[in-house]
């Protein structure tokens, strides 16, 4: 149940959130920082309107993916064509609200994600899908079916999908890929990781074909099917430059080296998030465990470092993000740490039990060092 004192409580602390019925949005303000809404997604979209029309520049959604299963806080079970209509028309409500270079982020698993692919096709045409990323959900095995399934899949659109990659956050490097970078040769531009150059020969020119001869007198071609990334003068370059490597002893076939310093923007990401990096659902029960721990266990919530990935590559702080299925309330806690603002929308009982107390608990604990973000006027 809201009651006022929840609601007063929360209009106030310096999360900026606002917790509203449908029906009580205090929309038109000119200064928002994040909505928790409870109630039907659909209903909250209408009750939006067109308030956040191109606002929204990240949204992620983990609806139930019809997978037959009854868990304590929801029913995952339906009819395959109510469920494929419920979700295509809640998604074509949404795709309204993303900004030129937005995103949407929808997960799912293996029963129901060619479906959705097609469907979602059809609203934002093939042209805007960009990607679907595996995610390894469960380390372990699971010995009863024919086959374990340790992964789902999140599909990714964009409103324009040019626009999107224009935009897109790399990755940054974390201390495994900094650690890659050696400096055998103490070159004083320090750390630096060397890769291949050569390349396939499919488009190569003629001047690509040579010969490269190295200090010690040794001499490379490049090997079958493949050619040299640069002309023989730009080779010359580099290696008075000391940027082509040859081994420790000289004799080595020829290297480009890339200096930790020089490389800008992080790393492009990839389609297969290991759970090593972004954790399971194992491990995000246990987190929201921890959190709540007098309540009944929430079945299926996100960790909060797969969130966290997708918010770093798709926006940046300040953006305003959307979670329509919000559940235990992940989202919106990552959106809160990384000082992006969201509306999150639930229609259950643990909208209060689970996601406001998970943000309250937020609250309490970096007080205001929260960031808040005002939308500016319009
Ligand atoms: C798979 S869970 C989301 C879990 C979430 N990602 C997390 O990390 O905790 C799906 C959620 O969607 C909610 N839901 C289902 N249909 C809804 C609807 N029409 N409107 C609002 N919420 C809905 C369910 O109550 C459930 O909490």
């Amino acid at each position: 149940m809201f009651d006022d004192a929840s609601i007063k409580d929360t209009i106030g602390n310096p999360t900026g959130v606002y917790l509203a019925e449908v029906g009580d949005m205090r929309l038109g303000e000119r200064n928002f920082g994040s909505i928790l809404a409870r109630g039907d997604n659909d209903l909250v979209m209408d009750a939006l309107g067109t308030k956040f029309h191109e606002q929204v520049r990240c949204i992620y959604i983990d609806p139930p993916y019809n997978n037959m299963e009854s868990y304590a806080h929801y029913d995952d079970r339906d009819h395959h064509d109510e469920w494929i209509e419920k979700l295509t028309r809640h998604v074509k409500k949404l795709k309204k609200l993303l900004s030129k270079d937005g995103s949407i982020w929808i997960s799912i698993d293996d029963y129901q994600v060619h479906y959705l692919k097609v469907a979602l096709d059809g609203i934002f045409g093939r042209e805007n899908f960009v990607s679907t990323v595996i995610w390894e959900h469960r380390k372990t095995r699971e010995n009863r079916r024919a086959f374990s399934n340790n992964h789902e899949y999140i599909l990714v659109y964009a409103a324009d999908a040019n626009a999107f990659k224009r935009s897109r956050n790399r990755l940054p490097y974390d201390e495994t890929v900094k650690g890659r970078f050696k400096n055998p040769d103490d070159d004083p531009r320090g750390p630096w990781q060397s890769v291949s150059l050569n390349v396939q020969a499919g488009h190569a020119t003629k001047s690509q074909f040579h010969e490269i001869i190295s200090p010690s007198g040794k001499k490379h071609v490049p090997p079958a099917g493949r050619c040299w990334m640069y002309t023989a003068e730009r080779v010359s370059e580099l290696v008075r430059d000391n940027r082509i490597w040859f081994g420790k002893d000289g004799q080595g076939v020829p290297r480009l080296k890339r200096f930790l310093n020089e490389i800008d923007g992080g790393l492009t990401p990839q389609t297969l998030w290991r759970a090593d990096e972004v954790g399971t659902t194992d491990t995000a029960k246990k987190d929201v465990l921890r959190l709540f721990p007098g309540e009944t266990v929430f079945d299926t919530p996100k960790p909060e470092q797969l969130i966290q990935r997708i918010f770093e590559i798709s926006t940046d702080p300040g953006d305003l993000v959307l979670d329509s299925f919000l559940g235990s309330g992940t989202s919106a806690s990552v959106a809160l740490k990384t000082g992006r603002r969201f509306i999150g929308i639930e229609r259950g009982e643990h909208v209060i039990t689970h996601c406001h107390h998970r943000l309250k608990l937020l609250a309490d604990k970096y007080g205001s060092g929260i960031r808040y973000f005002e939308l500016q006027g319009d």
